[in-house]
């Protein structure tokens, strides 16, 4: 391995628990399959996934500050939905700590929780990654890992559903990107 990405995976790992970088690892390989099965750059996808949880140690107001201070927008709704927070906080991070300018990289970590209707490939890729990731065990993780692969449209789809329909079980709010991320798939 380079000694450069040695580096850069030991700044990642000492920014998170064992618990969120043995997720991290799991995305990471999720994002790697999903990529070489979409022909896209197996790089650009691995920085991506190694760096979309790097905030999710930060406290709420942590957070906040990161992106009051950044250029990023973030809806109202969105910062009143604490658990989404650090993903535009951490496209902050990627940008400043890590020196990240690849702008779909940095769309990818910022719209991993809930989603964008205008996501490129590799922002999708690690959107799905991080919901099969192999350490995923919730009741409807096995189909859509099959699905994924079998169809990236019927994939992002139920990962969609799924995602709003946990909300609804649950009595949360539905983050309107998530919708519109599913309308434009089933509008494909
Ligand atoms: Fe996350
Ligand atoms: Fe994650």
């Amino acid at each position: 391995m380079l000694e450069r990405k040695k580096g850069f995976i030991k700044k990642i790992k000492n920014k998170m628990d064992a618990e969120r970088f043995k997720h991290t690892a799991g995305v990471v390989e999720s994002a790697i399959k999903l990529a070489e099965d979409k022909a896209v750059c197996v790089n650009k996808v691995e920085k991506a996934a190694f760096l979309h949880d790097i905030a999710k140690n930060k406290t709420l107001e942590e957070m906040q500050k990161l992106i009051i201070e950044s250029e990023w927008k973030v809806d109202k709704l969105e910062m009143s939905i604490p658990a989404v927070l650090h993903a535009p906080a951490g496209a902050v991070i990627a940008e400043k700590e890590f020196g990240v300018n690849d702008k779909e990289i940095l769309s990818a970590i910022r719209y991993h929780t809930l989603g964008h209707p205008d996501m490129c490939l590799t922002a999708l890729i690690i959107f799905a990654a991080d919901f099969i990731e192999p350490h995923r065990n919730f009741p409807c993780v096995e189909k859509i890992r099959e699905i994924i692969f079998e169809d990236f449209t019927r994939g992002i789809i139920e990962i969609c559903s799924s995602m709003v329909q946990h909300q609804l079980e649950t009595a949360k709010i539905i983050h309107p990107n998530t919708v519109m991320l599913r309308n434009r798939f089933l509008l494909y």
